[in-house]
């Protein structure tokens, strides 16, 4: 069998002010039309057997909206990808039985031949046990990302010689110049061969309380920590599908710029706003506040409710920074 488990319980902080702690992106539709979350949903139908939408407690009541044939897995608490991943497998092991697991993020973009793709990275879980990512040709050193070193190549598929989670950017131009792959975050595995993982990890605690039968109690031994530093940086038995789609990961404001509608000048404009002899702007808002933007060049502003952000496009990432700072 094969089982989706699709996560949306992040916090989407870098889309910060369109994403917020009550309005994750996952649950946004920055093109008015489709929420990312009922996209990632959508594009593995007919792919899998069933859906899981894993999330996070505060946000199991959103979820149903966006993608209303998946079941609702929910954590215990909000502890990042390690934990909750742990969690899913475990969860669907005990109500599918034997099965292989096909975990996607929701905040992706994708264009061409994923179902092909992810079809080869579910085979290769379930033919060699290992824990199976998808890796993307870098396109930039991009600081957002996780990096893979490909090792023996199988064919199919290769080994993972080293796993790197956001490295800076010297590294990043560094990994990209050696022909590493960037971590598409979308992981192939059995549950028994990530929970072997865990279990050898910081996560070893929760893993025990999940055998246990106590999730809650296993939940609150272990920090937040996302997949990626819990597991996948040290794990022995990794593997790598290389992707040939296009893809990218809405982290941040500049994704923007790459995946949406621009105009002539290169601005992507969302909602109700205007970009007049600007050049390579993001201008995005919702429809309460009109902003305009005259004579500008790569820059992002953005205005959501009552909370507006301005910002070189090129330093998206640190809006992380102010978030950090307002809930200090
Ligand atoms: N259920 C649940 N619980 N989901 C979560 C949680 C949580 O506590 N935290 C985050 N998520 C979800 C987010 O909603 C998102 O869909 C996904 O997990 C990945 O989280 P991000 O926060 O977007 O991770 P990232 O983009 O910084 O990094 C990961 O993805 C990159 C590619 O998109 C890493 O795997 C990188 O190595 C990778 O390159
Ligand atoms: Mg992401």
């Amino acid at each position: 069998k094969r089982i989706a488990v699709v996560l949306a319980g992040g916090v989407g902080t870098r889309l910060y002010p369109a994403s917020s702690p009550e309005r994750p992106k996952q649950f946004l539709a920055l093109d008015g039309e489709r929420s990312l979350l009922t996209r990632t949903v959508e594009r593995v139908e007919g792919l899998v057997d069933a859906t899981y939408v894993l999330t996070r407690p505060e946000y199991a009541d959103l979820v149903p909206a966006h993608a209303p044939d998946a079941a609702v897995l929910v954590e215990p608490a909000g502890r990042d990808t390690g934990p909750a991943l742990a969690y899913a497998a475990h969860e669907v092991r005990e109500r599918e039985g034997e099965c292989v697991l096909l975990n996607l993020p929701s905040d992706h973009h994708v264009e061409g031949d994923f179902a092909g793709v992810a079809e080869r990275a579910l085979g290769v879980a379930a033919e060699t046990g290992k824990l199976v990512t998808l890796g993307v040709e870098p396109t930039r050193a991009a600081t957002g990302y996780g990096y893979i070193k490909p090792g023996t190549d199988h064919g199919d598929y290769f080994d993972v010689a080293g796993f790197f989670e956001k490295p800076d950017a010297g590294a990043a131009e560094r990994y990209r110049y050696n022909g590493f792959l960037w971590n598409a975050g979308i992981f192939a595995w059995t549950p028994d061969a990530f929970l072997a993982a865990a279990r050898d990890s910081e996560l070893e605690p929760l893993v025990d309380g999940l055998d246990a039968g106590q999730p809650e109690r296993g939940f609150r031994l272990v920090d937040s920590v996302s997949v990626d530093y819990a597991v996948l940086e040290d794990a022995t038995n990794a593997a790598v599908v290389p992707a040939d789609f296009a893809w990218d990961d809405l982290g941040a404001w500049d994704a923007l710029t790459r995946i949406g509608e621009r105009d002539g000048n290169g601005n992507v404009v969302v909602g109700n706003a205007l970009a007049l002899d600007a050049e390579n702007c993001v201008v995005a808002t919702d429809e309460d506040t009109h902003v305009s933007v005259v004579g500008c060049e790569g820059i992002t502003v953005a205005a959501y409710d009552d909370r507006v952000l301005v910002v070189p496009t090129r330093d998206a990432q640190r809006v992380r920074e102010v978030v950090d700072r307002l809930e200090e």
